[in-house]
């Protein structure tokens, strides 16, 4: 069973790199959660390869963060796409950073990151379900 939807995730994941540019929101959000676990069970594993494996796919991934829109958005300033772009651009300096750092030996930095990225989902996420 394990085998099968290993299989899957990882079809997905071609299928994925063939139509970048028509992937939807929900699959750039799930892949975006699913890098981020990776990376996380990297450190937990101690592995470099695991967490490498993460950020690269998390930075594939930012590059179609804006693909999506904000119906009735309260205040008309907010502009989702700019910053969406804004966003994908810290998520992927962090994820260059989170590797650095874990090179370098630095492993409270490395967690110091990771959660300064959670924040950048999060601050998103607050804003279009007007938490
Ligand atoms: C620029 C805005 C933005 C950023 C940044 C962002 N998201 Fe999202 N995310 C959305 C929107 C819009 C939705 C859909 C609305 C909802 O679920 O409330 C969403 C939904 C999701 C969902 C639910 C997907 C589903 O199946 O419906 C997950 C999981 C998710 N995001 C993960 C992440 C992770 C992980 C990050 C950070 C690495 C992140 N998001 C950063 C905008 C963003």
């Amino acid at each position: 069973m394990k085998r099968v939807i290993l299989s899957a995730v990882l079809l997905s994941g071609v299928l994925l790199a063939d139509g970048a540019k028509n992937v939807d929101r929900v699959q750039t959000m799930q892949n975006m959660e699913t890098a981020m676990a990776t990376i996380q069970k990297g450190f937990l594993y101690n592995n470099r390869n695991i967490i490498a494996n993460g950020v690269q796919k998390l930075k594939y991934n930012t590059k179609n963060i804006n693909s999506f829109k904000i119906a009735d958005i309260r205040h008309d300033q907010f502009k989702e796409k700019d910053f969406a772009k804004t966003e994908a651009k810290a998520i992927s300096t962090l994820a260059d950073t989170i590797l650095d750092d874990f090179d370098s030996g630095n492993k409270e930095k490395v967690l110091d990151t990771y959660r300064k990225m959670q924040n950048q989902c999060i601050t998103c996420h607050r804003i279009v379900r007007k938490w």
